[in-house]
């Protein structure tokens, strides 16, 4: 198992060990987990292509890291804690001898439905323990997962099923979410009209709803569990094989496929989970993200388990049944690292302090944030409120694409500064550059921020499509993969997440293509045209701003407006409804056709008195119209 850094001190050293060796640092952490047989090349890479490869000829099974080799140690410590929607329900503790034999189980399930090694499986579940186990099971037989968060419609589903053609998809009945219910098996019945590549499907009961099962596809859980072999040797799989598969959004409207390897994940998920946090052995941890997302795939499944912790999963939200739930969870499981995200800080932060002040918080000791920079006001409130000045707030800056957390400060270990995600972990080397892609070296600057140097757990390609992959990442700022964020450094030397600078947005901590947005709206018959831009939102950080040109015969009002939301709805989800539609004659565009997003966000954060030149624009009158409308 991996040490975890004790000083400050010893921070420092392992910091310039990581950068003057970095192959002698990762091989020393890799070699503390087991493996099949071990690899002969510790690192291959350049970022033209770009290819990146860690531990290359190693031979392992992640799930034998995640449970096989605490069995004779912690077999009867709980894995996995889980907590139900509904407070009144018990939780549920897995062992680590039931989680392992539940995945062996389920593993031969997918097998008997003809999953087999490097097969794409699809889960689309609620945040039920046989979620987690399905994508161990996955890891069990090398079959790659591809979570899909379950609150996406049936399209976004369909269209994320096909590209990487899934054979296999779990998914539920329905899932309960606070006073909702979700019928996802009604849901994925659409979706699977258009995928042809799904050959079975394997259905969780868990609200107990009427269902109609397609013969020859559908098969129950309960059912396949109920005589199925018990055993399931790991397979052996390449440390460089893929491991999953999860989709975010980029600056086009096609979701991207982002796709992560086996052995360096496996790395530094254990690696970051257990230094940033300082996790203990006999610790609680609970992350609230969803398994959706890879906060869920990274912080509550592979690093907590790698690291033999106890993670806590919650099916539920934090305002049920009221704006209290998180923290009477905290305090009937002892919770000890506490991780969620500003948006859900911002949230509780805004109802009554009584819903704190109710619990005994007394077991905290780490607290953590992620998904979008915390503003300095949620930062003081989760400080004090929550960890009663006595927890370190570790705001952990990461994404998607690096499968891992990058910059952060380590609990109690490093130096903290309110907003600030301070500084890069070992082994992570970042920088900030210029426009012209030029570093910019010393203190007290800002910049697009890059990382360097290859680390472990960072994407390998997106499925499909090297290409694209390629130019994303790697083609901005030759030789360095680009992270899409502004960055600042202080004159300390911490580092400052500004926020996108490309066509993403960050809505609740999800991240939102505008152009997806705009995709969706576009299918409404009556709109001809869409720009979206994010604006300053209380709660969400950024809320969507759409502005629509509509066809001029048709009226405009709510109506329109809900349809819009409709369209949204059913083509992405309910995450990227816009808050605000404005209806406009026309948008701000250069004279080659490219719209001016600048003014439009400018206009939407209601700040009109500076907007800068508009001296290129096709038609400048169109922004005083569009001035005089804004909601
Ligand atoms: C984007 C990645 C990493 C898991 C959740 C989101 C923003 C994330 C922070 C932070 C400031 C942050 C960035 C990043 N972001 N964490 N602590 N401070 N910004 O993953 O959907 O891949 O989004 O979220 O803009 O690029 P994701």
């Amino acid at each position: 198992m991996i040490q975890k850094i004790n000083s400050f001190e010893e921070y420092q050293s392992e910091y310039s060990k990581s950068v003057s060796n970095p192959e002698e640092f990762w091989a020393k952490q890799a070699e503390t987990f087991q493996w099949k047989k071990k690899w002969n090349k510790t690192l291959e890479w350049n970022f033209d292509e770009p290819k990146v490869e860690w531990f290359k000829g190693g031979k392992l099974n992640i799930t034998e890291n995640c449970l096989d080799r605490h069995l004779e140690e912690r077999g009867e410590k709980t894995a996995i804690l889980w907590e139900p929607n509904e407070p009144n329900k018990p939780a549920i503790h897995i062992t680590y001898n039931e989680l392992h034999d539940r995945v062996c189980k389920f593993a031969n399930v997918l097998k008997k439905n003809g999953g087999k090694k490097g097969d794409r499986i699809c889960l689309y579940m609620p945040m039920v323990p046989e979620l987690a186990i399905a994508v161990l099971a996955c890891a069990r037989i090398g079959a790659i997962h591809s979570v899909v968060f379950a609150g996406f419609s049936a399209k976004a589903l369909a269209e994320r099923i096909n590209d990487s053609q899934c054979n296999i998809l779990v998914t539920a009945d329905g899932g309960f979410r606070g006073a909702k219910t979700i019928d996802l098996k009604t849901i994925a019945d659409e979706a699977l009209e258009n995928c042809l590549s799904i050959k079975k499907s394997i259905i969780l009961k868990r609200i107990n709803s009427e269902v109609s099962m397609k013969q020859d596809r559908d098969v129950w859980l309960h059912d396949e569990l109920a005589s199925i072999d018990l055993s399931c040797d790991a397979e052996e799989m390449d440390a460089e094989d893929s491991l999953f598969i999860l989709y975010t959004s980029g600056s086009t409207g096609q979701p991207k496929g982002v796709q992560h390897t086996i052995g360096g994940y496996m790395v530094y998920a254990e690696y970051s989970f257990k230094n940033v946090f300082q996790c203990e052995e006999d610790d609680i941890y609970w992350c609230t993200a969803d398994i959706g997302w890879i906060t869920g795939h990274s912080y509550i499944v592979y690093g907590p388990l790698l690291a033999g912790a106890t993670t806590v999963m919650f099916e539920g939200v934090p305002t049920y049944p009221d704006a209290g739930r998180f923290w009477e969870v905290v305090e009937k499981h002892k919770v000890n690292l506490f991780y969620t995200a500003p948006t859900a800080i911002r949230a509780l932060q805004a109802c009554d302090i009584d819903f704190v002040n109710n619990y005994d918080l007394s077991s905290l000791r780490v607290l953590g944030s992620v998904g979008e920079p915390i503003n300095v006001e949620a930062w003081e409130w989760y400080n004090e409120h929550i960890g009663k000045q006595n927890c370190p707030i570790v705001d952990t800056w990461w994404q998607t694409e690096t499968g891992g957390m990058m910059i952060s400060p380590l609990a109690g270990i490093t130096e903290l500064k309110p907003t600030y995600a301070t500084l890069p972990l070992p082994g992570i080397q970042p920088c900030l550059v210029d426009a012209d892609g030029e570093e910019i070296f010393g203190n007290d600057v800002e910049g697009n921020l890059c990382i360097k140097y290859p680390w472990p757990s960072m994407l390998r390609t997106l499925w499909g499509d090297h290409e694209r992959c390629r130019q994303t990442y790697f083609s901005t700022y030759p030789g360095k993969y680009f992270t899409g964020d502004g960055c600042k450094r202080d004159a300390d030397g911490m580092y400052r997440i500004t926020g996108r600078v490309d066509d993403v947005i960050n809505v609740s901590g999800h991240r939102m293509g505008t152009a997806e947005v705009e995709n969706a709206i576009n299918e409404h018959e009556a709109v001809i045209e869409s720009a979206i831009v994010g604006y300053p939102h209380d709660i969400k950080g950024q809320g969507i701003y759409a502005y629509c040109i509509m066809e001029t015969n048709k009226a405009v009002n709510d109506t329109t407006r809900k349809e819009i939301l409709a369209k949204v709805t059913d083509i992405i989800g309910p995450i990227a409804k816009p808050d605000k539609i404005q209806f406009v004659p026309g948008l701000p565009k250069t004279r080659s056709g490219k719209i001016m997003r600048r003014i439009l966000r400018k206009i939407a954060e209601g700040d009109t008195s500076n907007l800068g030149d508009t001296s290129t624009l096709l038609d400048p009158s169109v922004i005083e119209t569009i001035k005089k409308g804004a909601i």
